[in-house]
Protein backbone atom coordinates (compact mmCIF):
# COMPACT_ATOMS: atom_id res chain seq x y z
CA UNK A 1 0.00 0.00 0.00
CA UNK A 2 1.45 3.61 -0.74
CA UNK A 3 0.16 6.83 -0.43
CA UNK A 4 -0.03 7.55 -4.11
CA UNK A 5 -2.87 5.52 -6.00
CA UNK A 6 -6.25 4.79 -5.52
CA UNK A 7 -6.86 1.66 -3.46
CA UNK A 8 -8.98 0.48 -5.95
CA UNK A 9 -6.17 -0.54 -8.22
CA UNK A 10 -4.54 -2.39 -5.43
CA UNK A 11 -6.81 -5.12 -4.70
CA UNK A 12 -9.55 -5.98 -6.76
CA UNK A 13 -12.03 -7.09 -3.99
CA UNK A 14 -15.10 -4.73 -4.04
CA UNK A 15 -15.14 -5.21 -0.93
CA UNK A 16 -12.11 -4.44 0.16
CA UNK A 17 -12.30 -1.08 -2.15
CA UNK A 18 -15.30 -0.01 -0.32
CA UNK A 19 -13.38 -0.36 2.91
CA UNK A 20 -10.23 1.66 2.52
CA UNK A 21 -12.47 4.17 0.66
CA UNK A 22 -14.63 4.56 3.41
CA UNK A 23 -11.98 4.36 6.35
CA UNK A 24 -9.73 7.29 3.96
CA UNK A 25 -13.32 9.36 3.87
CA UNK A 26 -13.58 9.09 7.82
CA UNK A 27 -9.94 9.77 8.39
CA UNK A 28 -10.26 12.86 5.90
CA UNK A 29 -13.24 14.38 7.36
CA UNK A 30 -12.28 13.54 11.05
CA UNK A 31 -8.99 16.12 10.28
CA UNK A 32 -8.80 19.99 10.20
CA UNK A 33 -8.53 21.34 7.40
CA UNK A 34 -11.27 18.16 6.58
CA UNK A 35 -10.14 16.49 3.17
CA UNK A 36 -10.98 14.52 0.55
CA UNK A 37 -8.72 12.81 -1.89
CA UNK A 38 -8.72 13.87 -5.40
CA UNK A 39 -8.52 10.03 -6.38
CA UNK A 40 -11.84 9.49 -5.69
CA UNK A 41 -13.29 11.81 -8.37
CA UNK A 42 -12.83 8.93 -11.09
CA UNK A 43 -15.81 6.42 -10.60
CA UNK A 44 -17.23 6.41 -13.76
CA UNK A 45 -19.85 10.07 -13.57
CA UNK A 46 -16.04 11.25 -12.28
CA UNK A 47 -14.58 9.96 -15.95
CA UNK A 48 -17.60 11.49 -18.18
CA UNK A 49 -16.93 15.21 -16.08
CA UNK A 50 -13.26 15.11 -16.74
CA UNK A 51 -13.43 14.05 -20.58
CA UNK A 52 -16.26 17.65 -20.49
CA UNK A 53 -13.21 19.32 -18.75
CA UNK A 54 -11.03 18.70 -21.31
CA UNK A 55 -13.50 19.80 -24.08
CA UNK A 56 -14.08 23.46 -21.99
CA UNK A 57 -12.57 26.64 -23.46
CA UNK A 58 -11.23 27.59 -20.15
CA UNK A 59 -9.42 24.33 -19.51
CA UNK A 60 -6.37 25.37 -21.52
CA UNK A 61 -4.18 22.27 -20.49
CA UNK A 62 -5.09 19.25 -22.78
CA UNK A 63 -5.29 21.54 -25.59
CA UNK A 64 -1.46 23.12 -25.11
CA UNK A 65 0.18 19.43 -24.63
CA UNK A 66 -2.51 18.58 -28.04
CA UNK A 67 -0.21 20.76 -29.28
CA UNK A 68 3.32 20.15 -28.40
CA UNK A 69 2.53 15.84 -29.41
CA UNK A 70 1.17 17.14 -32.61
CA UNK A 71 3.51 19.57 -33.71
CA UNK A 72 6.75 17.68 -32.38
CA UNK A 73 5.57 14.10 -32.59
CA UNK A 74 8.92 13.90 -34.78
CA UNK A 75 11.26 14.99 -32.72
CA UNK A 76 9.81 13.68 -29.53
CA UNK A 77 9.62 10.32 -31.31
CA UNK A 78 12.91 9.55 -32.40
CA UNK A 79 14.16 10.41 -28.47
CA UNK A 80 11.82 8.61 -27.20
CA UNK A 81 13.31 5.82 -29.81
CA UNK A 82 16.85 6.30 -30.21
CA UNK A 83 17.77 2.97 -31.10
CA UNK A 84 16.45 -0.35 -32.78
CA UNK A 85 16.15 -1.98 -29.59
CA UNK A 86 13.05 -2.86 -28.55
CA UNK A 87 11.38 -1.08 -25.37
CA UNK A 88 8.12 -0.60 -23.16
CA UNK A 89 5.85 2.55 -23.39
CA UNK A 90 4.70 2.17 -19.82
CA UNK A 91 1.92 5.01 -19.33
CA UNK A 92 1.00 6.09 -16.22
CA UNK A 93 -3.21 7.47 -16.19
CA UNK A 94 -3.53 6.74 -19.92
CA UNK A 95 -6.92 7.71 -19.65
CA UNK A 96 -8.38 8.16 -22.67
CA UNK A 97 -5.10 8.00 -24.77
CA UNK A 98 -6.56 11.19 -26.99
CA UNK A 99 -3.17 12.59 -26.85
CA UNK A 100 -0.93 9.45 -25.96
CA UNK A 101 -2.51 8.60 -29.69
CA UNK A 102 -0.59 11.13 -31.63
CA UNK A 103 2.45 9.47 -30.67
CA UNK A 104 1.69 5.87 -30.92
CA UNK A 105 0.84 6.51 -34.25
CA UNK A 106 4.04 7.98 -35.11
CA UNK A 107 5.69 5.23 -33.59
CA UNK A 108 4.14 2.89 -35.69
CA UNK A 109 4.43 4.65 -38.48
CA UNK A 110 7.97 4.92 -37.57
CA UNK A 111 8.26 0.90 -37.35
CA UNK A 112 10.07 1.10 -33.47
CA UNK A 113 9.97 -1.96 -31.88
CA UNK A 114 7.38 -1.85 -28.59
CA UNK A 115 4.66 -2.25 -26.86
CA UNK A 116 2.34 0.28 -24.79
CA UNK A 117 1.74 -0.58 -21.29
CA UNK A 118 -0.84 1.77 -19.98
CA UNK A 119 -1.49 2.24 -16.71
CA UNK A 120 -4.90 4.17 -14.99
CA UNK A 121 -6.31 4.76 -11.56
CA UNK A 122 -9.95 4.14 -12.94
CA UNK A 123 -10.55 0.23 -14.30
CA UNK A 124 -13.35 1.88 -16.51
CA UNK A 125 -10.95 4.17 -18.19
CA UNK A 126 -8.31 1.67 -18.73
CA UNK A 127 -10.83 -0.75 -20.51
CA UNK A 128 -12.34 1.67 -23.05
CA UNK A 129 -9.19 2.40 -24.01
CA UNK A 130 -7.91 -1.12 -24.62
CA UNK A 131 -10.92 -1.51 -26.70
CA UNK A 132 -10.39 1.74 -28.71
CA UNK A 133 -7.09 1.01 -29.25
CA UNK A 134 -7.83 -2.64 -30.71
CA UNK A 135 -9.96 -0.97 -33.27
CA UNK A 136 -8.20 1.89 -34.60
CA UNK A 137 -4.39 0.37 -34.12
CA UNK A 138 -4.79 -3.15 -34.59
CA UNK A 139 -1.01 -3.33 -35.23
CA UNK A 140 0.03 -2.03 -31.90
CA UNK A 141 0.77 -4.74 -28.68
CA UNK A 142 -0.86 -3.71 -25.82
CA UNK A 143 -0.35 -4.90 -22.44
CA UNK A 144 -2.77 -3.23 -19.87
CA UNK A 145 -2.17 -3.31 -16.01
CA UNK A 146 -4.07 -2.86 -13.62
CA UNK A 147 -1.72 -1.99 -11.08
CA UNK A 148 -0.47 0.47 -8.52
CA UNK A 149 2.03 2.10 -10.82
CA UNK A 150 5.46 1.36 -8.28
CA UNK A 151 4.51 -2.64 -8.11
CA UNK A 152 3.98 -2.27 -11.95
CA UNK A 153 7.11 -0.89 -12.69
CA UNK A 154 8.75 -3.51 -9.90
CA UNK A 155 6.80 -6.40 -12.01
CA UNK A 156 7.79 -5.40 -15.67
CA UNK A 157 11.98 -4.89 -14.25
CA UNK A 158 11.48 -8.95 -14.35
CA UNK A 159 11.86 -8.27 -18.62
CA UNK A 160 15.28 -6.51 -19.68
CA UNK A 161 13.60 -3.73 -22.15
CA UNK A 162 14.30 -0.73 -21.99
CA UNK A 163 11.48 1.38 -20.30
CA UNK A 164 9.78 4.99 -21.32
CA UNK A 165 7.56 6.38 -18.45
CA UNK A 166 5.03 8.59 -20.04
CA UNK A 167 3.10 10.60 -17.11
CA UNK A 168 1.55 13.44 -19.19
CA UNK A 169 -1.46 15.56 -18.49
CA UNK A 170 0.09 17.56 -15.55
CA UNK A 171 -1.28 14.06 -13.92
CA UNK A 172 1.64 15.16 -11.27
CA UNK A 173 0.19 18.50 -10.57
CA UNK A 174 -2.09 16.64 -8.09
CA UNK A 175 0.69 16.11 -5.40
CA UNK A 176 2.18 18.70 -3.60
CA UNK A 177 5.51 19.81 -4.41
CA UNK A 178 6.90 17.65 -1.78
CA UNK A 179 4.84 14.45 -2.69
CA UNK A 180 5.76 15.15 -6.16
CA UNK A 181 9.55 14.68 -5.31
CA UNK A 182 8.87 11.28 -3.28
CA UNK A 183 7.16 10.49 -6.25
CA UNK A 184 9.59 10.74 -8.70
CA UNK A 185 12.63 9.40 -6.76
CA UNK A 186 10.54 6.10 -6.38
CA UNK A 187 9.98 6.06 -9.90
CA UNK A 188 13.43 6.74 -10.77
CA UNK A 189 15.28 3.87 -8.28
CA UNK A 190 13.23 1.59 -10.10
CA UNK A 191 14.44 2.58 -13.56
CA UNK A 192 17.53 1.79 -15.51
CA UNK A 193 20.46 3.99 -16.57
CA UNK A 194 19.17 4.22 -19.99
CA UNK A 195 15.26 4.57 -19.00
CA UNK A 196 13.42 7.73 -19.82
CA UNK A 197 10.69 9.73 -18.22
CA UNK A 198 8.67 11.90 -20.57
CA UNK A 199 6.43 13.98 -18.23
CA UNK A 200 3.49 16.76 -18.69
CA UNK A 201 3.28 19.56 -16.78
CA UNK A 202 1.24 22.89 -16.33
CA UNK A 203 3.42 26.03 -16.33
CA UNK A 204 2.80 29.11 -13.85
CA UNK A 205 1.64 32.09 -16.11
CA UNK A 206 -1.22 34.09 -16.09
CA UNK A 207 -3.34 33.80 -12.95
CA UNK A 208 -6.51 34.92 -14.26
CA UNK A 209 -5.47 32.11 -17.33
CA UNK A 210 -5.23 29.51 -14.46
CA UNK A 211 -7.63 30.52 -12.49
CA UNK A 212 -10.62 30.15 -15.13
CA UNK A 213 -9.29 26.59 -15.71
CA UNK A 214 -10.48 25.54 -12.52
CA UNK A 215 -13.43 27.80 -12.41
CA UNK A 216 -15.45 27.36 -15.50
CA UNK A 217 -18.68 29.27 -15.98
CA UNK A 218 -20.56 26.05 -16.80
CA UNK A 219 -19.65 24.66 -13.11
CA UNK A 220 -18.08 21.55 -14.68
CA UNK A 221 -15.71 21.74 -12.58
CA UNK A 222 -17.45 22.18 -9.29
CA UNK A 223 -19.79 19.28 -11.03
CA UNK A 224 -16.67 17.45 -10.87
CA UNK A 225 -15.89 18.23 -7.32
CA UNK A 226 -19.72 17.52 -5.72
CA UNK A 227 -19.27 14.56 -7.70
CA UNK A 228 -17.29 13.03 -4.35
CA UNK A 229 -20.41 13.67 -2.20
CA UNK A 230 -22.61 11.80 -4.19
CA UNK A 231 -20.14 9.10 -4.57
CA UNK A 232 -19.87 9.02 -1.00
CA UNK A 233 -23.81 9.23 -0.38
CA UNK A 234 -24.27 6.14 -2.83
CA UNK A 235 -21.49 4.19 -1.95
CA UNK A 236 -21.12 4.34 2.13
CA UNK A 237 -24.90 5.78 3.11
CA UNK A 238 -23.61 9.39 3.40
CA UNK A 239 -26.84 12.00 3.87
CA UNK A 240 -24.50 14.88 1.81
CA UNK A 241 -27.17 17.39 0.35
CA UNK A 242 -24.88 19.04 -2.38
CA UNK A 243 -26.41 22.07 -2.62
CA UNK A 244 -25.20 23.10 0.72
CA UNK A 245 -21.58 23.35 -0.61
CA UNK A 246 -20.23 25.46 -2.67
CA UNK A 247 -17.16 25.63 -5.16
CA UNK A 248 -14.22 27.67 -4.32
CA UNK A 249 -10.86 27.48 -6.46
CA UNK A 250 -7.60 29.42 -5.44
CA UNK A 251 -4.12 29.84 -7.25
CA UNK A 252 -1.44 31.26 -5.56
CA UNK A 253 0.75 32.81 -7.90
CA UNK A 254 4.29 32.56 -5.64
CA UNK A 255 4.05 28.84 -4.44
CA UNK A 256 2.16 28.10 -8.29
CA UNK A 257 -0.73 26.22 -5.90
CA UNK A 258 -4.42 25.66 -7.41
CA UNK A 259 -6.37 24.83 -4.46
CA UNK A 260 -9.96 23.49 -4.82
CA UNK A 261 -12.37 23.65 -2.04
CA UNK A 262 -15.99 22.93 -1.31
CA UNK A 263 -17.16 25.73 1.06
CA UNK A 264 -20.34 24.45 3.73
CA UNK A 265 -22.96 27.28 3.06
CA UNK A 266 -24.31 26.73 5.95
CA UNK A 267 -23.86 25.03 10.05
CA UNK A 268 -24.64 21.04 8.99
CA UNK A 269 -24.30 17.81 10.14
CA UNK A 270 -24.01 15.08 7.49
CA UNK A 271 -24.14 11.20 9.05
CA UNK A 272 -22.36 8.17 7.08
CA UNK A 273 -24.50 5.47 7.62
CA UNK A 274 -20.80 2.70 7.10
CA UNK A 275 -19.31 4.81 8.99
CA UNK A 276 -22.05 4.83 12.00
CA UNK A 277 -20.89 8.77 12.43
CA UNK A 278 -22.13 12.27 11.92
CA UNK A 279 -19.44 14.93 10.50
CA UNK A 280 -20.13 18.81 11.50
CA UNK A 281 -19.28 21.60 9.22
CA UNK A 282 -19.23 25.33 10.40
CA UNK A 283 -20.60 28.16 7.84
CA UNK A 284 -18.06 28.86 5.69
CA UNK A 285 -15.54 25.65 6.75
CA UNK A 286 -14.00 24.30 3.70
CA UNK A 287 -12.96 20.46 2.48
CA UNK A 288 -9.50 20.44 0.69
CA UNK A 289 -10.29 18.73 -2.51
CA UNK A 290 -7.66 19.00 -4.65
CA UNK A 291 -4.60 20.79 -5.58
CA UNK A 292 -3.26 21.03 -8.95
CA UNK A 293 0.34 22.12 -8.88
CA UNK A 294 1.65 24.86 -11.39
CA UNK A 295 5.63 24.52 -12.27
CA UNK A 296 8.31 27.12 -13.77
CA UNK A 297 11.18 25.36 -15.97
CA UNK A 298 13.52 26.42 -12.53
CA UNK A 299 11.01 24.82 -10.75
CA UNK A 300 10.95 21.64 -12.70
CA UNK A 301 15.08 22.13 -13.14
CA UNK A 302 15.17 21.72 -9.39
CA UNK A 303 12.40 18.85 -8.99
CA UNK A 304 14.62 16.52 -11.70
CA UNK A 305 17.68 17.22 -9.65
CA UNK A 306 16.36 16.25 -6.63
CA UNK A 307 14.65 13.56 -7.73
CA UNK A 308 17.37 11.56 -9.60
CA UNK A 309 17.10 12.78 -12.77
CA UNK A 310 19.11 14.79 -16.17
CA UNK A 311 16.42 17.06 -18.01
CA UNK A 312 16.92 16.31 -21.58
CA UNK A 313 14.94 18.83 -23.38
CA UNK A 314 11.53 21.11 -22.73
CA UNK A 315 9.16 20.79 -25.49
CA UNK A 316 6.30 23.95 -25.11
CA UNK A 317 3.63 24.69 -26.95
CA UNK A 318 3.41 28.38 -28.59
CA UNK A 319 1.76 29.86 -26.06
CA UNK A 320 4.19 28.66 -23.01
CA UNK A 321 0.94 27.33 -21.04
CA UNK A 322 2.62 23.83 -20.84
CA UNK A 323 5.74 21.86 -20.95
CA UNK A 324 6.08 17.35 -21.94
CA UNK A 325 9.58 17.42 -20.40
CA UNK A 326 11.77 14.41 -21.50
CA UNK A 327 14.37 13.20 -18.44
CA UNK A 328 16.58 10.71 -18.23
CA UNK A 329 18.06 8.81 -15.34
CA UNK A 330 21.00 10.91 -13.72
CA UNK A 331 24.54 9.16 -13.97
C1 LIG B 1 -6.13 15.46 -14.30
C2 LIG B 1 -4.99 16.28 -12.40
C3 LIG B 1 -4.44 17.12 -14.54
O1 LIG B 1 -5.57 19.13 -11.95
O2 LIG B 1 -5.84 19.99 -13.93
C4 LIG B 1 -9.27 19.32 -13.83
C5 LIG B 1 -7.81 17.43 -12.83
N1 LIG B 1 -9.30 19.09 -11.71
N2 LIG B 1 -10.09 20.24 -13.32
C6 LIG B 1 -5.95 19.06 -13.11
C7 LIG B 1 -8.77 18.58 -12.80
C8 LIG B 1 -10.12 20.10 -12.03
C9 LIG B 1 -6.57 17.76 -13.62
N3 LIG B 1 -5.55 16.67 -13.69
Amino acid sequence: MNKFMDPDQQEPEKHTHLKTFAKEINEGLSQSPKRISSKYFYNKRGDELFQSIMRMEEYYLTDAEFEILSLQKEEIAEAIKYSDGKFQLVEFGAGDGYKTKILLNYLLEMGANFEYVPIDISANALTQLCEDLASEMPDLKVNPLGKEYFKALDDLKANELRKVVLFLGSNIGNFSLQVAQDFLKEISSRLNSNDLLLMGVDLKKDPHVILAAYNDSDGITKAFNINVLNRINEELGGDFDIFNFEHFPVYDPVTGSTKSYLISKRPQTVSIAELDKQFYFDQGEPIDMEVSQKYSTKDLNSLAENSGYEVIKYYYDCKNYFTDTLWKIKS
